[in-house]
């Protein structure tokens, strides 16, 4: 069993908050070995309660679409959620949900990840790295960030509500692949014979 095994045990059991008793089960992420690209959406929705797997319903079709897009499968990135279970009708998680379901999983995640650059999808995820980042300002521009360069992206679902910006949202996506293929020099030094 890996460190990541481990750990998916011990959240499978979590019950460290309310979310723990509406939820049908824990949806860790999925964590890939071979990229260093991480992206960290809001909390799993319905199919991925049901499905116990990250982004598997309509914005996770999309995402996929946009990975496809810029020459990545799913199986080379990480998928992770800001908390790992489903808010009941699909609410924002509060702030003591995100607080303690942060510091027992994601952290710990992200440490073992050590990601070369973490995508945020949509304001929520955002909001937790940088928390007075507007997304309307920042979506599609790398900020920098304690330990990881963050890409902050719209959440797919806004976008699946608002096609207008589909176009923009395949920039935004232009922005991770001209990064992944060559990263500003000392950082988020990729190696590209995991992508292509
Ligand atoms: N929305 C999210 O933020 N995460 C998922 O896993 C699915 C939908």
């Amino acid at each position: 069993m890996d460190k990541f095994d481990l750990l998916n045990s011990k959240m499978r059991d979590c019950s460290l908050c309310p979310l723990s008793r509406s939820r049908t089960q824990v949806v860790p992420g999925i964590v890939s070995v071979v990229g260093d690209i991480c992206f960290i959406g809001e909390a799993p929705g319905r199919e991925e309660d049901l499905r116990g797997e990250p982004f598997v319903g309509r914005s996770g079709k999309l995402l996929d679409k946009m990975l496809r897009e810029i020459g990545l499968e799913r199986s080379q990135v990480s998928i992770l959620n800001i908390v790992k279970c489903r808010p009941p009708e699909n609410r924002d998680p509060t702030k003591d949900e995100i607080a303690v379901c942060s510091s027992y999983w994601l952290n710990p995640q992200l440490d073992g990840l050590h990601p070369k650059i973490v995508v945020t999808l949509g304001r929520v995820a955002l909001n937790f790295f940088l928390p007075h980042a507007r997304i309307t300002k920042v979506a599609g521009i790398v900020q920098d960030y304690k330990e990881f360069p963050i890409l902050p992206l719209f959440h797919p679902a806004y976008i699946l509500r608002n096609m207008n910006l589909i176009e923009t949202y395949q920039e935004h996506f232009g922005v991770l692949n001209q990064y992944l293929t060559s990263p500003p020099k000392g950082k988020g030094q990729l190696n590209l014979d995991d992508f292509f």
